[in-house]
């Protein structure tokens, strides 16, 4: 199974100075070192982390393939298809967002999506749409003809958190739904029921899955276990753990949980 190690979140410790370090371009050859397959970056429209210049250096000098996601704005597929990227993930964007909340509205946005994955496909990216695990979201995917869809496992997530919380102190501010265990734990059995029965049939129909959000070193196996996603998209809790543990560790150590 395939891991795309997102570093936006080194650049946010960047950003909140505004200095020089941490610089993402150092994490390139340690990503690699580690076992990493891909590295991700989200060049976002308020560039709060990455910046252009970053996303540049780090297409231009990674010797890992590299997943670039943006919204689906005319300004991020020109950016895009002038940096030519290994892929392209497009996702939704909304400025007051801490960060990506949901999967893509690809059901509404065909024509807009259909004009950004033309020119993308056009300067020969792959393209990848991340959106929420629903049929119709699988099926408007397959109609638009892109490579690539990424299920968002926010949902999965939040609902692991709000059942293991005492285990796995993130995603605080579900805890206040307080569902019973029993609930909680059929929800998750849900969720997970659809990526796998989703995958397959995605997978079924020609299009190659990822999955992220949200996805830590308690909550992957289970996602693991579904053989039909064939990558994953990682960011906050690898680089979360790697203030402790060094971002080699925290790569190789998620790594080893995704061997199947
Ligand atoms: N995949 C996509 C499309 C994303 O937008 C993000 C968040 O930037 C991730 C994966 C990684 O999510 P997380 O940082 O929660 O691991």
């Amino acid at each position: 199974m395939l891991l795309g190690v997102n570093i936006d979140h080194i650049v946010v410790l960047r950003e909140a100075r505004k200095v020089a370090d941490p610089d993402p371009l150092d994490a390139l050859g340690i990503c690699k070192r580690a076992g990493a397959d891909q590295i991700t970056i989200h060049l976002r429209e308020d560039r709060r982390h990455i910046q252009d210049s970053d996303a540049q250096n780090i297409i231009s000098l990674s010797n890992l393939p590299v997943n670039l996601e943006c919204a689906i704005s005319q300004e991020m597929i020109t950016i895009a298809c002038q940096l030519k990227p290994h892929r392209v993930t497009l996702v939704p964007e909304k400025r007051e967002e801490v960060t990506t909340e949901g999967g893509l509205a690809v059901e509404g946005e065909t024509s807009r999506l259909k004009d950004a994955i033309k020119r993308l496909q056009e300067a020969e990216i792959d393209v990848s749409l991340f959106i929420d695990p629903t049929l119709g979201a699988v099926k408007a995917s397959l109609d638009l003809g892109v490579e690539w869809v990424e299920f968002h496992t926010g949902k999965y997530a939040n609902i692991y958190a709000m059942l293991y919380s005492n285990l796995n102190k993130t995603h605080h501010r579900l805890e206040s739904l307080d569902l019973p265990r029993k609930v909680l734990k059929q929800m998750l059995e849900d969720e997970l029921y659809t990526l796998r029965l989703l995958s397959c049939e995605a997978m079924e129909s020609g299009l190659r899955i990822a999955a992220g959000h949200g996805l830590n070193m308690q909550n992957i196996s289970d996602i693991v276990e579904i053989e039909t996603i064939e990558e994953l998209n990682i960011g906050q809790s690898i680089i979360a753990r790697s203030i402790y543990v060094g971002l080699e560790q925290a790569i190789h150590d998620i790594k080893h949980k995704m061997i199947r």
